[in-house]
């Protein structure tokens, strides 16, 4: 198979790329922009795998997306790229219109036009898979059954209601010009290779460097947590075998309020790099902060935030036999021991701001 990644040099995209490159036979072309988000430090070396290969396209672009399927021949695209953070769409709204929402719309409108002119032998095979977030449903009350694939959009921030409008804008490519496409709604991924502006690595790397960790509100936000390798194993077994025109909802089955999670991250750090250890905390800090946790900082909360979000997962795992295997309890090891260990891959993007 020829596999074309949108986003490939993302959080997400590139932990996709690795397990495409380790755990399969396939050709693999990497189309990303290389926004601040998109790092070619975090894709497998390009010069010794032959079958990958990157292309800088902005997919705001309609004649370079257009010259992507020419000159690429996809049998799946697996489209991700995306701006992704909520906080950025309140501040600066226009980036996540023109890729989230035009973006999807070029490659839908290239994707047509190469699939109609398929050959046949090739054309049963072709897949659009559209990469998108629990956020479209809106918030859940602490009570409300989880959001199935039927719940109704609801999105609140400009960031999910541009991933909401992608998603309408797939399915009608499906209904209207039969584009076999398949849309998968995910909650909350971490692991490695996750930009510092996201909670997670945020939490992380503001502790071992001494900084306030910043918690929107009370921190009683309630959110769903998958380990990035479940997410990638799931859209995997989405775009193998899962149903033409339809959505997958994926989670971690792993709620926790965010001072919940980011006490718990806080106590795994005091495990492996004690304050005492850490030497650039000992500088910076004063005597009485013992602890990670004693460097959370309550800030005001976020225009908009939504209470709570959460996936029924049961069509993912009776259609297609997926279930998350990573505890939270073990991807947050494994999240935490990257980061003290890849120092030389966040340190610069922190820096650079
Ligand atoms: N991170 C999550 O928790 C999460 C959860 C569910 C769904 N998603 C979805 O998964 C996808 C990937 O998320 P992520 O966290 O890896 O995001 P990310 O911000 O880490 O990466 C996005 C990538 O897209 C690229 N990109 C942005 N604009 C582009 C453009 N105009 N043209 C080409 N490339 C462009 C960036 O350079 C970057 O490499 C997104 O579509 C996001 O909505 C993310």
């Amino acid at each position: 198979m020829k596999v074309v990644v949108t986003g490939g040099a993302g959080f997400i995209g590139s932990n996709l790329i690795r397990y495409l490159i380790t755990n399969t036979g396939h050709e693999v072309v990497i189309v990303d922009k290389l926004t601040y988000a998109g790092h070619l430090s975090s894709l497998p070396d390009l010069q010794s795998n032959p079958r990958l290969s990157f292309e800088r396209v902005d997919i705001f672009n309609a004649i370079a997306v257009k010259q992507l399927f020419t000159e690429h021949k996809p049998d799946w695209l697996m489209h991700l790229a995306a701006e992704s953070h909520v906080d950025r769409s309140i501040s600066e709204p226009d980036a996540f219109i023109k890729t989230n929402i035009v973006g999807t719309y070029n490659l839908l409108h290239s994707a047509k036009h190469y699939f109609d002119n398929m050959e046949a032998s090739r054309k049963s095979r072709f897949r659009f898979h559209h990469i998108s977030t629990d956020e479209v449903y809106g918030s859940l009350e602490i009570d409300d059954e989880p959001f199935t694939e039927t719940s109704h959009y609801n999105p609140s921030s400009p960031y999910s209601a541009s991933k909401a409008a992608a998603d309408h804008l797939v399915r009608a490519w499906y209904a209207t010009y039969g584009l076999p496409v398949i849309v998968s709604n995910c909650s909350n991924n971490y692991g490695p290779r996750q930009l510092p502006e996201k909670l997670i690595p945020l939490v992380i790397t503001r502790a071992l460097s001494g900084s306030p960790i910043p918690l929107f509100g009370s921190g009683e936000n309630i959110r769903d947590w998958v380990y990035v390798t479940d997410h990638i194993e799931a859209l995997y077994a989405i775009i193998c075998r899962g149903r033409i025109g339809e959505s997958y909802n994926v989670g971690g089955r792993n709620q926790l309020t965010n001072i919940e999670i980011v006490e718990l991250i806080c106590e795994l750090l005091d495990q492996a790099m004690p304050m005492s250890k850490n030497t650039k905390i000992k500088r910076n800090l004063r005597d009485d902060l013992t602890r990670y946790a004693d460097l959370i900082e309550f800030v005001p909360d976020r225009p908009g935030h939504d209470l709570r979000y959460d996936v029924d997962t049961c069509k993912i795992s009776r259609e297609l036999a997926w279930t998350p295997k990573v505890t939270l309890n073990q991807g947050l090891q494994e999240t935490v021991r990257w980061y003290l260990e890849n120092k030389d891959w966040w340190q610069p993007l922190i820096d650079r701001k």
